[in-house]
């Protein structure tokens, strides 16, 4: 079969959705044009992963709310060929995100104990080692106890750039000081009495490392929709505003119900999102569309960007690499 012609990026406007498989959909676009890559595939679960819509009051009525219908909906994590069958399925899409990013671009791939292991061999196949960013270690609370193991309480989020040196970071300031007999001063800004007098410390929190606690959503949290899996606005706004500048165009190809495309929008840049379930693409319409709603959460304010490098010092390579220890 011939080829598609690719579509011109002037052609993508500033919501794309597409309804369907992300490899083909992938193939259509042309090289380079998305600036920042979110990915959160199933998880080699292999179970069927259903959201049952009705359960819930606050997820039915956010799903009202938004005016999308309130069915069961979710997709299949199921794989016949095991983890082969599910490596195979990752490989060509990883491929793809590498031609889609043009040298500032960035890609996060999201994952768990189950398969990120074997992810970041893929990606440090496909991306180069050289250009690894992060595994970004997403802890979180959830119900559940282990009594065999310690519970696992985290996801892994891998950080490629695509040509390290040349990709976009913006490092971002957060939380609180982890130190004792911390003041503030009558400005509220925070220091530490020292034998040389105050040790003033930065008053939006400090540097933001590669561990990220951010509540999963609960069942009865107002952001949540009828979708499996769903992640959080939080954590979304939080890699856009860290890999990505005003303007820039941020992909999600396996975009469940959304929230990438959501995050992208309220920050101020252009989206594409694909996904093989229609019902998911229609939430995600459905949510892009609620934007400005009064009863969505105001967009975040407690990340704050770290001023920039002066100009004309060039960029220090990361001083140390996780990988090198
Ligand atoms: C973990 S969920 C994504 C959840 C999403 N991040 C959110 O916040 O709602 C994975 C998604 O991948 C989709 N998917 C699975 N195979 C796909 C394929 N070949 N092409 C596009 N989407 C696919 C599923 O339908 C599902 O919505």
């Amino acid at each position: 079969m011939p080829a598609r012609p690719r579509r011109r990026p002037d052609a993508l406007g500033p919501e794309t959705l597409h309804a369907g498989d992300n490899l083909a959909f992938m193939k259509q676009l042309p090289d380079g044009c998305c600036d920042l890559i979110y990915l959160d595939p199933p998880f080699f679960t292999n179970q069927p992963r259903r959201a049952p819509a009705g359960r819930h009051a606050a997820r039915i009525n956010n799903m009202k709310r938004i005016g999308a219908d309130t069915r069961e909906s979710g997709y299949d994590d199921r794989w016949p060929d095991g983890l082969r069958g599910y490596l195979t399925f990752m490989q060509p899409r990883l491929e793809q995100c590498s031609r889609l990013l043009p040298e500032h671009g960035t890609l996060y791939l999201h994952g768990d104990w189950r398969a990120a292991h074997h992810l970041r061999i893929m990606l440090d196949d496909v991306f180069g080692e050289k250009n690894f960013l992060n595994e970004i270690i997403w802890h979180y609370r959830t119900g559940g106890i282990a009594t065999r193991w310690f519970g696992r309480k985290h996801d892994t989020i891998l950080a490629y750039a695509r040509r390290l040196g040349r990709h976009r970071f913006h490092a971002l300031r957060g939380g609180t000081y982890r130190t004792d007999g911390l003041n503030h001063d009558e400005t509220g800004r925070p220091y530490k009495n020292t034998r040389r007098g105050r040790l003033y410390f930065h008053r939006d929190g400090p540097i933001l490392t590669d561990v990220w606690d951010i509540p999963f959503l609960s069942t009865v949290s107002r952001e949540r929709v009828a979708w499996p899996t769903q992640k959080p606005l939080a954590l979304l706004e939080r890699i856009i505003q860290a890999s990505s500048n005003p303007g820039d165009r941020v992909a999600d190809f396996f975009c469940g119900s959304g929230t990438t495309l959501v995050a992208a929008r309220r920050l101020g840049r252009t989206c594409i999102g694909c996904d093989l379930a229609a019902r998911a693409i229609a939430i995600t319409g459905q949510r892009l569309r609620a934007i400005g709603a009064a009863t969505l959460p105001p967009p975040p304010t407690e990340m704050k960007a770290a001023p920039a490098r002066p100009p004309g010092r060039p960029p220090r390579r990361p001083p140390s690499n996780p990988r090198s220890g």
